[in-house]
């Protein structure tokens, strides 16, 4: 599947995504049959143990999302730009998509922000490069705005409507809407012609995408609008005590 493909899946059906960070999870969620996997910058909290995303660089994703296509072949990838890969030039922009794309043999990037990047998205796609948009809670600027719901007064759901808007017709396929009210998902889903994917959105998004440590149950701390599908950390403790207590009565 290619991007613009992907950005035809709006109202045919609902997207099914998960992060994604390495060959051996990227080959067990192809099988299952998950429409796309995302190589989130999230890896600097769940894979690096990070407090934020910034530290991220641009090896630690091309690094990632070359494992995960590997794992997927066939699966379409996403790769998160990660924090200052993108924001300082435009030609800065370009040569590391261009580099990620390059090595990563991965379908798409994603870039966090909303109106103001609309530049880039249209540079990128002009010259053949797939953007996903992230707009409502951008990790990235966590540090300026925070991890709370986005859009809760008038001026900022505005500018999450204009930027959703900005994004699409600068050539944007698909926009991520993270952690915003469930109406203001709806408004800006029917906004535009291309795929919103949810998390923390509501059920009004064309798709979703879950952390995948959130989503098997292995992060310590998941946000309140993660829901876990396994107990895995739970699992993994129940079978370190079984593994034990064969190791101890010298049954292995
Ligand atoms: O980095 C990430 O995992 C993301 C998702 C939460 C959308 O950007």
């Amino acid at each position: 599947m290619n991007a613009t493909q992907f950005k035809k899946l709006k109202g045919s059906k609902r997207i099914i995504m998960l992060t994604c960070y390495d060959y051996s999870f990227a080959s067990a969620l192809e099988e299952a049959g998950v429409d796309a996997l995302l190589v989130g910058d999230s890896l600097g909290n769940v894979i690096q143990g990070r407090e934020t995303t910034l530290p991220v660089t641009l090896d630690d994703i091309i690094y990632h999302t070359e494992m995960v296509k590997r794992g997927a072949p066939n699966t379409f990838v996403v790769a998160d730009m990660p924090f200052l890969s993108y924001q300082i030039s435009i030609e800065e922009a370009i040569k590391n998509c261009g580099q990620v794309m390059k090595e990563t043999n991965c379908d798409a990037v994603k870039l966090e922000g909303g109106e103001e990047v609309t530049h880039l998205v249209r540079r990128l796609t002009e010259i053949g490069i797939p953007v996903m948009g992230h707009i409502g809670v951008t990790p990235q600027s966590a540090k300026l705005m925070g991890y709370g719901k986005r859009g809760k007064d008038v001026s900022d759901a505005e500018y999450l409507k204009r930027s959703a808007k900005a994004l699409y017709e600068a050539g944007a396929f698909s926009l991520v809407l993270e952690n915003m009210a469930s109406s203001l998902a709806k408004e800006i889903t029917e906004l535009v012609e291309m795929p919103t994917i949810g998390i923390g959105a509501g059920p009004e998004c064309d798709g979703q995408v879950l952390v995948l440590y959130d989503f098997i149950g292995l992060t310590k701390d998941r946000p309140p609008f993660a829901k876990a599908y396994l107990d895995l950390r739970g699992e993994i403790k129940a079978a370190v005590a079984r593994y034990r207590n064969d190791v101890e009565q010298g049954k292995l």
